[in-house]
């Protein structure tokens, strides 16, 4: 990532951290009012009951503040990144679901902020997201070809 955007990520984790759980609730309406069929891959959460999606989008909150304050140690993250991919391969997410949350977290990140999300903030928080973005893709394209293989059953491996 550039140095000045991970400077940028590092200077709003603060920020991240005290509004997380209401970006991440606004991410989900504008996910939900534009592509109302991404409910479904929520089956243990936003399927389920009301606090099961609040909590989720606490979940949610959680990670992306984890990986903002670590986005200079990635090698913390390796546990996390592990269970949260498998919980991506159990609800079935591919490499193009990416590019429709990530447009809407940028959205509901700039709608949270207001004035404080200037186009610098929101394009290192897309440059980031992003490069999350490709970490679990590779991470979940590894554990769908082992499955594929027979060598790992994401049914053992995750109960949602
Ligand atoms: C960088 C991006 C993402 C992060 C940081 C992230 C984070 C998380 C976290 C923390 C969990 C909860 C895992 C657990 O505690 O077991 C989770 C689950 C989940 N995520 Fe993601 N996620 C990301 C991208 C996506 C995308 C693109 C989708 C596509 C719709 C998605 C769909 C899901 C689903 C369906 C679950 C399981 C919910 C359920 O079982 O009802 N996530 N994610």
């Amino acid at each position: 990532m550039n140095p000045s955007s991970i400077g940028i990520i590092k200077s709003t984790a603060p920020l991240i951290k005290e509004k997380g759980f209401e970006i991440t609730m606004r991410m989900y309406e504008i996910a939900f009012s534009e592509r109302p069929e991404y409910r479904r891959f929520f089956v243990n959460t936003w399927m389920s009951a009301p606090e099961a999606a609040k909590s989720q989008a606490e979940r949610l909150a959680s990670a992306i503040y984890l990986y903002a304050a670590n986005i200079d140690n990635l090698g913390k993250l390796d546990g996390p990144v592990q269970h949260i991919a498998k919980a991506h391969v159990a609800t079935n997410i591919v490499a193009e679901n990416y590019v429709v949350i990530g447009e809407c977290l940028i959205a509901a990140i700039k709608d949270v902020l207001g004035d404080t999300a200037t186009p610098e903030v929101l394009a290192a928080w897309t440059e980031a997201y992003f490069n999350l973005a490709d970490i679990f893709i590779s991470v979940e394209k590894d554990l769908y070809k082992k499955e594929d293989e027979g060598l790992f059953d994401i049914k053992k491996a995750y109960v949602g």
